[in-house]
């Protein structure tokens, strides 16, 4: 694969951690975004990769975040939109303020910021946007109303980007991971050799990256093959 620019939302821990680290191992220039700022300077200097704390539900952050792409790479070739979290609540007992929070980090930030690098991938008529949903919003399932809505929203805008974005050479990849072994929902300290982890989505998104450019895999459910294995 050519050496590309990559900008990576949420990448201070987890699987955008691990598409970090993948990227430059690959030797890519890669600018990432977070807001713990000790994660971000540990893993900046782990990587050679520019970390910025930058929020993805603010316009403004995200104006800032393009910018530094701008005149750090000169531009960007692969948008990974990564950044997210799950609020989950029994419909019943929800609240509505903290869905409609999230939805501006999962949904609304997402659109924000890939609203704004698109001109520069339609300008080279080539590009890569990667929006990771999940399984969860594949199929419903008790107190996913909130997260699984908001994945749900993911899947169906990446097809709608498909439709506008492949005649200009930029492919859309929607990823929907299954469980992942990461520190998501405060689940820290996870290390089952038999589930997923962070690394298994970087690597699948690598091998959609290295596909021929004429080669689009629009959405790729991620399952470990045999979770319930004994360790
Ligand atoms: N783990 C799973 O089982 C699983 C399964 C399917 C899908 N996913 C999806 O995969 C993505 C990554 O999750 P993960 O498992 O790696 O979780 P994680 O370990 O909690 O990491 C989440 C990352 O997103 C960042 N982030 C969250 N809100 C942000 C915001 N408003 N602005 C900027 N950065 C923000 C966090 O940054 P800071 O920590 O610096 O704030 C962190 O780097 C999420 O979209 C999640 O929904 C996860």
């Amino acid at each position: 694969m050519q050496t590309l620019r990559f900008l990576v939302t949420g990448g201070s821990q987890g699987i955008g951690s691990a598409i970090v680290e993948l990227a430059r191992a690959g030797g890519h220039q890669v600018v990432f975004t977070g807001r713990n700022e000790s994660l971000i300077e540990k893993l900046a200097q782990k990587t050679g990769a520019h970390g910025l704390c930058a929020d993805v539900s603010s316009g403004d952050d995200n104006a800032r975040t393009v910018e530094a792409c701008r005149q750090r790479m000169g531009g960007v070739d692969v948008l990974v939109n990564n950044a997210g979290y799950a609020y989950r609540a029994e419909i019943g007992d929800l609240d509505v303020e903290a869905m409609k929070k999230m939805f501006d980090t999962n949904v609304f930030g997402l659109v924000d910021i890939t609203n704004r690098v698109v001109p520069l991938l339609k300008s080279q008529q080539r590009g890569d946007i990667v929006n990771i949903a999940s399984t969860s919003g594949m199929k419903g399932g008790a107190t996913g109303t909130p997260y699984g809505a908001s994945k749900w929203a993911v899947r169906g805008i990446s097809q709608c980007w498909q439709a506008e974005l492949r005649p200009h050479g930029i492919r859309v990849t929607c990823v929907c991971p299954s469980e992942v072994q990461t520190n998501f929902g405060g689940k820290a300290g996870r290390n089952n050799p038999n589930k997923l982890h962070a690394g298994d989505i970087a690597a699948t998104i690598m091998a959609a990256l290295a596909m021929p450019r004429r080669v689009l895999w629009p959405e790729l459910a991620v399952f470990a093959n045999n979770p319930w294995k004994e360790d």
